[in-house]
């Protein structure tokens, strides 16, 4: 996050603060004041019911503290980040009369930023397989323009001028009493020649003569035109000067809209008349047994009494302080061949389902998998269920003729047991991002054709570093497979799974970047779409990645196109180098988030006391061909 625009954005909220506790609280909530008693302390948790992207807890945080300072506010989640029902967004601890006085207020910026980002985000992504960008407009709630601003680049949108001071914008109306559009933008370069100039253009002919003015503009509105003049107009302006669709963007639309080629979409929706994402507070006594310290203590106590019985696995996407409590730290590939290793008789599996399912089959009998939370699951490893995979397969085996001999099936490592045990039975095997082009090079000598999945970023990219064209590669369509021909022709067929972090890392991220931080190198992961990768200066493994900032010389510079937990992790590692996420809105893993502190602790106490709660099985025979084609991976 940019912390000038956080810290700006900070200082704008402590005004409106004030007045919001003014109003609210005034001279005191009488509520609390006649029912509590003034020394009763209370727990509160701050619970998304609905999904979204969360924004504001910064200023929940300022809330809180302002009415109280002693509050304690312990975020679970950060701005910017993706929440689902139920998931714990933050919690506060202190006097109950202050923590309800102040709920209230809290919520109301938590819930209508929170509402910002996500309608935000949802324009993003209809746009995100073009070059547009989402821009806010002015449309704000007078005294909130930094906060409403701040929340929509948490959505991953970027924000037009601040304020009326900082960018020249001549409108219909300036043009109309200036004179014209030339005399108007002669009059303001005159006037602010330090300041950017933006005109409004109604038509083709008004955009004829912007786009010759010199020195070019800075930026051309094409206002309200329907799709065919944007059209148009991006065929007159495209390269000149940057053009910015503006007018009735709506989300059925926006895709449509960016699909013509504007390089910017201006949504005054995001800040007018965002739905608020529902957000509330449920507070009880408060339980000295579940502070943060005390987890810790409890954790370490469990741990203890375990000893070498219990071995924790840690993979880098994961909370700090759920790393601090793991044995191994490692991305998935190490960590299936620690669990391949250990004798210990329960293996704590800190990661994502699939990777805790790995560590299943490859156990010895006797050997007990746990997760702390079994609904963690990876977005990538559910683009490709188990009977879509075979549906696709008995369409290649009836193509190529020959039960699908012709072809090896891999599956990336992130995918179910199940996934794994069907490549097996097929001649295939598993990679993870460490090996895909050891893997890919083994299936294409076995037989003539790779069928990848379910990444197809990972897939693509690996295959082209192998010297593998993008014509020899095809995008499987399970509602409507390609033609027969092109089956044939393809040389790699790839499922088109993504993973929803990587996936957010576009080719203007690069761009961006290296225009502020001049020298930085980026480095990314080969989850993130080729466009990305190709810009790229590296792309590696979480592994390579880790291993090229570690033996950079200090004050280097990287952006690194990653899960934002590591990346954080490698800035406070190497506090020499300058490591920085490639986005400006750093995305995190939902579902590596949700284990936490306090169920790594219940499922800890849980075996101290004799108990496998959330013991991660795979049955017998699934495990038996998972197992195959994890070890034909694993000695490659
Ligand atoms: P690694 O194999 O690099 O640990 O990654 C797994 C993963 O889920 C990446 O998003
Ligand atoms: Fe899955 Fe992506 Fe999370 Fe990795 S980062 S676990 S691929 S959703």
């Amino acid at each position: 996050m940019d912390e000038i625009k956080l810290t700006g954005m900070l200082g704008a909220a402590a005004k409106v603060i004030e007045l919001a506790i003014a109003e609210d609280i005034g001279p005191g909530d009488a509520t609390s004041l006649a029912t509590l008693e003034a020394d009763t302390m209370v727990q509160g948790r701050i619970v998304a019911k609905t999904s979204g992207v969360v924004a504001g807890l910064p200023v929940a945080r300022a809330v809180f503290r302002q009415v109280d300072p002693a509050i304690q506010f312990v975020s679970l989640a950060e701005d910017g980040q993706e929440v689902i029902p139920g998931e714990l967004v933050a919690t506060v601890s202190g006097s109950a009369q202050s923590i309800l006085a102040a709920e209230r207020i809290a919520l109301n910026f938590l819930q209508r930023m929170s509402g910002i980002a996500t309608l935000t985000r949802q324009f993003v992504d209809a746009a995100c397989t073009t070059k547009a960008t989402i821009l806010d407009t002015r449309k704000t709630v007078p005294g909130h323009r930094l906060l409403d601003k701040h929340a929509v680049r948490m959505g991953g949108g970027e924000n037009h001028r601040a304020s009326l001071f900082d960018m020249i914008m001549i409108k219909d109306n300036h043009v109309d009493a200036s004179g014209g559009i030339v005399a108007a933008v002669k009059r303001a370069r005159e006037m602010f020649p330090d300041l950017p100039v933006e005109v409004e253009v109604r038509d083709l002919e008004e955009l004829r003569q912007a786009l010759d003015i010199q020195p070019p503009l800075d930026r051309i509105l094409l206002d309200n035109m329907d799709l065919s003049t944007l059209r148009e107009a991006v065929g007159l302006g495209a390269g000149k000067v940057p053009l910015e669709a503006s007018g009735g963007v709506t989300l059925a639309r926006v895709e449509q809209i960016a699909s013509t080629g504007v390089d910017l979409i201006s949504v005054g929706a995001l800040t007018h008349s965002p739905p608020a994402l529902d957000i509330s507070m449920k507070t009880s006594p408060p339980d000295p047994t579940r502070t943060t310290a005390a987890l810790q203590c409890r954790a370490t106590r469990a741990k203890s009494q375990l000893g070498k019985r219990v071995v924790i696995l840690g993979h880098h996407y994961q909370r700090d302080e759920v790393i601090r409590l793991a044995d191994v730290l490692g991305d998935s590939l190490q960590l299936a061949r620690h669990a391949a290793g250990t004798d210990a008789e329960f293996i704590v599996f800190c990661g994502v389902h699939f990777m805790a399912e790995v560590a299943a089959v490859l156990a010895r009998p006797g050997q007990h998998v746990l997760i702390p939370d079994p609904t963690a699951g990876c977005f990538l490893a559910d683009t490709a269920t188990q009977a879509a995979v075979e549906q696709a397969w008995q369409v290649l085996a009836e193509i190529t003729g020959d039960r699908a001999a012709g072809i090896t099936p891999v599956t990336y490592v992130n995918s179910s047991a199940g996934l794994k045990a069907f490549c097996a039975r097929h001649g295939g095997t598993v990679c993870t991002s460490s090996n895909a082009t050891r893997v890919i090079a083994w299936a294409l000598e076995q037989r003539p054709k790779l069928f990848f999945f379910p990444d197809q970023h990972l897939g693509r990219n690996t295959a082209r570093r192998m010297g593998i064209a993008p014509q020899e590669m095809v995008v499987w369509d399970p509602f409507l497979p390609p033609p027969a021909d092109v089956l044939r022709q393809a040389r790699v067929i790839l499922w088109p799974g993504a993973c929803n972090v990587h996936q957010r890392f576009r080719p203007e991220h690069v761009h961006q970047i290296r225009r502020k931080h001049p020298h930085i190198q980026v480095i990314v992961h080969p989850e993130c779409p080729m466009e990305v990768v190709d810009l790229a200066d590296l792309s590696g493994s979480t592994s390579a990645i880790i291993e090229q900032i570690a033996k950079a010389p200090a004050g280097s510079r990287w952006a690194v196109g990653t899960e934002t937990r590591l990346v954080r992790r490698l800035q406070s590692e190497h506090p020499d180098r300058l490591v920085l996420p490639l986005a400006p809105v750093p995305p995190y893993c939902r579902t590596m988030s949700q284990v936490t502190l306090a169920n790594l602790v219940s499922t800890l106490e849980g075996l101290a006391e004799g108990e496998l709660c959330n013991e991660v099985r795979v049955d017998a025979d699934t495990a038996h061909w998972a197992q195959i084609a994890l070890e034909r991976m694993l000695a490659l």
